[in-house]
């Protein structure tokens, strides 16, 4: 089993670390040649790498929030063996016991974790409890794909990156945003790096989904036997119960109930953020921002805003200069650049803005505009075959390959931990009402004290629960 292997690694925490498989930096050939596909057509693993514990080399995997958009993941991971199942849903639960009636079966994931032989979690709960699982599970030596986001504030997603970055040696980590898996991710990133459209200067992204809720819901009084509300709060404060948290009607659709409200998710920034500016995150190779400064509906403690618009300044790196990285929300778009462009015919996109031209793109599909007299293109340096940067393809089936051996995936929690605690930035910056310089190596607000303990900075936990265990 991974955990118990020896290789060593050294982590500097407090700065991104190069990329991992399909990253961007690594060419198809480099990929192909680190990998041993070229010349074996199967993967050569790390000597002393031991596979899972289940027979046949299988991983024997917990799956946590075991319904819902659990459930949308079963046919990715029923190749290995489902050996333990929590839920704080008992129908859930035992619609779960159905499809793996051979995994042992818990409410508080707490003591499922215990089980002593896991290999893997996949966690698919509600984002207040991601961090907890995530570092619960890599302490523990497990490795983990987690639905995203990450954590529930910055903080939570720093913490994550960090326990991450000391075991990384040992186990494998995918953030659930399973779009990178297509090509056009990739192809976006070579465009951009491979000077398409000039030097980039501005990246905007964006997603077009509303809410209209002011408060939590009311209290509905005692919660029905099935459900164990006290569990399902969690590490969140105290709350009535209220029957429209599980209104969802299709399976991976119920987190909609309850992502709006701030004590279990962060809306639309948290939500499909994840997934378009993942995208954006694989091309612009970023670390954590300078500057943070945000505008949208009037803050309200008990829901993220609907219309939320959060614009990062991303340091240099070694292949462009500083950038501006903006997430547009419930509303907010950029400008479109020109006339006969539409960006609002894109529900979810992305325009990559440099000085001879844009790029504009949904999750599939990608449009190159040369703009100004001197945007020929003679500057685009196009890859050849053996240098396009290889798709995922199978997004789950990399995480259990990497866990089985080589522990490589492109949304580690290195990667993903930088983009969530950027994301969750914006909703400070909304919060404090004003532009917000960070300190990346401190992880600090450094000109204004107060927005280092606003709730999407750094939560409190309930009595009882921590995010270190
Ligand atoms: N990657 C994607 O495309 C995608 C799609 C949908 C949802 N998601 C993510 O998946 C997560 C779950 O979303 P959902 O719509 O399935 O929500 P959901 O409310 O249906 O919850 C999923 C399951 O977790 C259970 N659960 C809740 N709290 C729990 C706890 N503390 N311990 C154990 N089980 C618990 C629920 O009973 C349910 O069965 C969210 O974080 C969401 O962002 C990702």
């Amino acid at each position: 089993m991974n955990k118990n292997s020896q290789q060593t690694h050294q982590a500097d925490a407090s700065k991104p670390t190069a990329r991992s498989a399909g990253s961007t930096l690594m060419s198809r050939r480099k990929f192909l040649a680190t990998t041993g596909l070229a010349t074996t057509g199967f993967t050569i693993l790390p000597s002393g790498t031991i596979y899972g514990q289940g027979a046949g080399n299988k991983l024997n995997i917990a799956i946590i929030g075991a319904h819902g958009r659990g459930q949308q993941l079963y046919q990715h991971i029923n190749s290995e063996n489902i050996v333990a199942l929590c839920d704080v849903n008992a129908k859930n639960l035992a619609m779960a016991a159905e499809t793996f009636p051979k995994a042992k079966t818990y409410v508080d994931w707490r003591k499922c974790l215990e089980q002593k032989d896991i290999d893997a979690v996949v966690c698919c709960t509600p984002d207040s409890t991601h961090a907890m699982v995530a570092i619960w599970a890599m302490n523990r030596g497990y490795h983990v794909y987690m639905e995203k986001p990450l954590g529930n504030c910055a903080y939570e997603a720093r913490m994550v990156r960090e326990c991450y970055l000391k075991n990384r040696h040992k186990v494998a980590t995918q953030h659930g945003t399973q779009r990178h898996a297509g090509s056009n991710c990739q192809r976006i990133a070579e465009l951009v790096k491979r000077g398409a459209i000039g030097e980039l200067r501005d990246v905007h992204t964006w997603g077009n989904r509303t809410h209209s809720m002011t408060d939590y819901y009311p209290d509905a009084g005692t919660p029905p036997d099935h459900i164990n509300w006290d569990l399902w709060l969690g590490p969140s404060p105290e709350r009535p119960f209220n029957p429209e948290y599980f209104a969802g009607t299709r399976p991976g659709t119920n987190c909609l109930r309850w992502n709006m409200f701030r004590s279990f998710g962060s809306w639309q920034v948290g939500d499909m953020g994840s997934h378009v500016v993942d995208f954006a995150w694989n091309a612009i190779e970023a670390d954590r921002p300078t500057k943070i400064s945000a505008t949208g509906d009037d803050f309200n403690p008990a829901v993220c805003p609907s219309r939320l618009q959060a614009a990062f300044t991303l340091p240099a790196n070694d292949w462009r200069g500083e950038i501006r990285l903006v997430w547009h929300q419930g509303g907010y778009m950029p400008n479109n650049p020109l006339e006969f462009v539409g960006l609002n015919r894109i529900s979810h996109g992305m325009m990559f803005v440099g000085s001879r031209g844009i790029l504009v793109s949904d999750f599939n599909n990608r449009v190159i505009i040369p703009t100004g007299s001197a945007a020929d293109m003679t500057y685009f340096n196009a890859p050849s075959e053996e240098d396009l940067l290889p798709a995922v393809g199978n997004f789950m089936g990399q995480w259990i390959t990497a866990a089985k051996g080589n522990l490589k995936t492109n949304c580690d929690f290195d990667y993903a931990g930088r983009m969530i605690e950027t994301l969750m930035l914006g909703l400070v910056a909304h919060e404090a009402g004003t532009e917000l310089e960070y300190d990346i190596a401190a992880g600090r607000v450094t000109n204004m004290e107060a927005a280092n303990s606003m709730p999407y900075f750094k939560r409190t936990y309930r009595d009882g629960w921590a995010l270190d265990g």
